[in-house]
Parts: structure tokens; sequence; C-alpha cells
């Protein structure tokens, strides 16, 4: 495989970063995930947006104009020939002397990579659903922010795991904040419930993307909080994310959702969104 560190595009063996990067020693970096189907990048802008957004928050800055950016994308993917896959994109504030203040003068790592994921718009999960267990949301309060400190995210998948089920949707006050890796959604009485905007979800561009396809689909969205007990009463419950697109939940807790098997509106909204993004 070929990746892209600071400028150069080299065999992944051969590419380095410090063992004083700040990524690696305080989290201290935010990245971006871009779907790529039969060749094409889906939603870049919006992604390269929140990147800038992320950075800005942190006082960071974008280490290259955004067509640039876009340029290496595209090299990686043909580089790597991915016809179905992702782009995976990494900035941090770069190696320092080990200091919790930032550097004064921070020198950006960016790294990116691929990996391909053949018949990703055909993954059986979409045809059984997925099942989820609720934990509490142990996160830090900018999740708004794309941090690589995934540490809780990756402890809520493993619990979900020795539950037998597929992920964890977290829980905070009584109410659904997201997926460990995705956005949360219920449909009740015919609408899309989902959670407001704000700093307790990261904002998903796979999300804004569904929520617009839907309303340009005359489909009722309601964004607000929801609890579990309503989700577990509710007609469909399915999840978003640049890599699962829109994927169907049909058990939470052990309790089915609905009929229990993926639901119309799920199904509906995941074939618009695959559709538009060919
Ligand atoms: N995860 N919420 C969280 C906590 C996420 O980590 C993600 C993305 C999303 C969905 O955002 P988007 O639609 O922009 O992918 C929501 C990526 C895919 C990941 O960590 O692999």
């Amino acid at each position: 495989r070929t990746v892209y560190v600071n400028g150069d595009y080299l065999p992944e063996e051969e590419a380095k970063v410090s063992v004083f990067d700040r990524g690696f020693l305080f989290a201290d970096g935010v990245y971006e995930v871009t779907s790529v189907l039969g060749g094409k990048l889906i939603d870049f802008p919006g992604h390269a947006r929140r990147l800038a957004r992320s950075l800005g928050e942190l006082d960071m800055k974008m280490p290259v104009p955004e067509d640039d950016l876009l340029e290496i994308h595209r090299e990686l993917v043909r580089a790597n020939g991915i016809g179905d896959g992702l782009v995976y994109l990494q900035v941090t504030r770069g190696a320092a002397d080990r200091d919790f203040a930032y550097p004064e003068h921070p020198v950006q790592t960016m790294v990116l990579f691929t990996q391909a994921k053949p018949g990703l718009a055909d993954a059986p999960m979409a045809r059984s659903g997925m099942k989820v267990i609720s934990i509490e949301d142990q996160r830090w309060g900018r999740r708004d922010i794309k941090t690589v400190q995934l540490l809780y995210p990756s402890m809520g998948k493993m619990m979900a795991k020795a539950a037998g089920c597929d992920d964890a949707w977290m829980v905070e006050d009584g109410h659904v904040t997201e997926g460990t890796s995705n956005n949360a959604y219920i449909v009740k009485d015919g609408a899309i419930v989902t959670r407001q905007l704000g700093t307790e979800i990261l904002h998903g561009i796979t999300r804004a993307a569904v929520l617009r396809f839907a309303r340009e689909a005359q489909m009722k969205v309601e964004e607000r909080p929801f609890t579990i007990a309503e989700a577990q009463q509710a007609e469909e419950a399915f999840i978003t994310s640049a890599s699962a697109f829109v994927m169907p939940v049909v058990e939470i807790d052990g309790e089915k959702v609905g009929t229990g098997t993926p639901g119309p509106v799920a199904r509906r909204l995941r074939e618009i969104y695959i559709e538009e993004s060919r």
C-alpha cells in the first residue's frame, strides 16, 4: 500500500512518524474518513469543511489548501486501485518535547492511507440489520471535534461484542447521544428522529446528506433527543456514517425494534444515499 506522510507518497513500510508526535502522546490530533464508491470520493467538500472546523477548535490550521487535500485523496485512491473503500486522514500538532502546553511553533503531521472495502454498498448487515446495546456515554464533552481520542468508543465496541451485538448506543442524562462511530436515529409516527447538533455529538457528514435527502423526499424530520425506551418502541431504528452509509438497527438491549427486521424508511434512505453517491 502507498501511504502519504507530510508531502511524500511512500510504501507503508517506509512511512515514519516521530515517537514524540503529540498525536501519539496526547491524542492531540483530528481525523476524517471519506468513503470511496466505484472510485469516487463521497462528499469530500463536507469532510474538508469539518476537518477545518475541528482543527480551528484546537487552534490548529489546515496543513494544505482544500484543493491539494482533494488531490492527495485522489492520488492515493489511484495509486492503491481503490474501487470501494475509504481514505483515512489524520492531522496532529506534530512532534515536540513532551509538555501539556502546545508548542509555540508546531510543525503539524499529516498522514493519509486507504482501506479497500470491496462490495461496500452491499454489506450483508444492510439486510440482516444490526443489534446494539446501550452504554453510558463517558467521552469528553467536545464530541463535535473529530479527535483521535477514540478509546472509549473502542471500549464500547468491545462491550457490544461481548454481549453478542454489533455496536453500542451511548446514553447521557437518559438520552441517546450517538453510536460509537455513527449517528443514531429512530422512526416514530413516520417521522425520522435524531438528536439535534451540539457539542454532545459529532456532526456527521452522512447525517447532513441523509437528512437533506429525507426532506427532499417529503419525509418528516425531527431533531431532538430520544431515550432507549422510546427507541425500543419505535417503528424503526438506524445509524449513519461515512463507512456504513445507512444501516438498520433491529434490536436494542435485547428488545426487537418494530418487526425486528430492517424497516422501509432505513432501506429507502440507504438506497437514496447510495444512488446519490455513485
Ligand atoms: N466515524 N459519530 C461518531 C462518534 C463518529 O465517529 C462518526 C464517524 C459519526 C458519523 O460521521 P460521518 O457521517 O461524518 O462519518 C458519528 C468514522 C466513520 C470512523 O471513526 O471510522
